[in-house]
């Protein structure tokens, strides 16, 4: 097993969720898979293999050595709010992304300015990194091909950036330093222009690579 883990993904038996946690598992990293029902979380984790383990999301964040929340903009603040204890001194990956279905889908930032700044508010003994929000799960779930694309990371906390980096790696994907936690607003709205983009080519895996940057 890597050293990596265990990696607790709240909202893990989701789309994005269960992407990340089969390409995690595949690179034989350790997953935890969280939900609001443990029941859930446990069958979810059982199509993994056998070192997945399911639990509620706070039981999960407290097992994990780095959590990653993979929640709808709607469950996000009560979501944070019930992984206090559990996220404390820890490296918290937010992929959130602050969508809302109007007339047309589209990205609505909250009062802290990013959901993962909303997250760092809320969790000040955690470390947080905002990531993965331009990952397609469609992409990440074709497990037949190597996932294309770069995965914009900010945060202002080393370790997790660096967290955040081992995990981009592990999926198959190439980690991309973009600056701290303040510049979070602008992947969550990139992560909307991409559904837009998305939409109008009629896929659903494009992603994001940043051109002329050598590995
Ligand atoms: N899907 C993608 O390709 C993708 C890509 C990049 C970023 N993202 C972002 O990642 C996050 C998760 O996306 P997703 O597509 O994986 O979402 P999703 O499948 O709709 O939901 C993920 C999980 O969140 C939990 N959940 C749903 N509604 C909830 C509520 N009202 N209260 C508490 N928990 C709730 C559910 O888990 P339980 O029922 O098991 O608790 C669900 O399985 C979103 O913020 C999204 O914008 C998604």
């Amino acid at each position: 097993m890597s050293a990596l883990g265990p990696v607790a993904i709240v909202g893990g038996t989701g789309r994005l969720g269960m992407a990340l946690a089969r390409r995690l598992s595949r690179a034989e990293v350790q997953v935890i898979i969280g939900s609001r029902d443990p029941a859930k979380a446990k069958s979810a984790a059982a199509s993994l293999g056998a070192a997945a383990r399911g639990l509620s999301n706070a039981d999960a964040a407290a097992a994990g050595r780095v959590i990653v929340l993979s929640v709808p903009y709607a469950a996000h603040r009560v979501t944070v709010e019930s992984l206090a204890a559990g996220a404390a001194g820890k490296v918290v990956i937010d992929t959130a992304v602050p969508l809302v279905t109007g007339e047309v889908q589209h990205v609505d930032l909250p009062p802290a300015g990013s959901l993962a700044l909303e997250t760092a508010a809320l969790l000040p003994d955690a470390k947080v990194a905002a990531a993965f929000h331009t990952v397609s799960s469609a992409m990440l779930n074709d497990l037949e091909r190597p996932p294309h694309g770069d995965v914009l990371i900010c945060a202002d906390d080393t370790n997790a950036k660096e967290a955040a980096e081992g995990l981009v790696r592990a999926v198959g994907m190439r980690p991309v330093d973009a600056g701290g936690l303040s510049h979070s607003h602008a992947l969550e709205h990139l992560a909307g222009l991409l559904l837009v983009v998305n939409r109008r080519y009629r896929r659903r895996d494009l992603g994001i690579t940043i051109a002329g940057l050598e590995d």
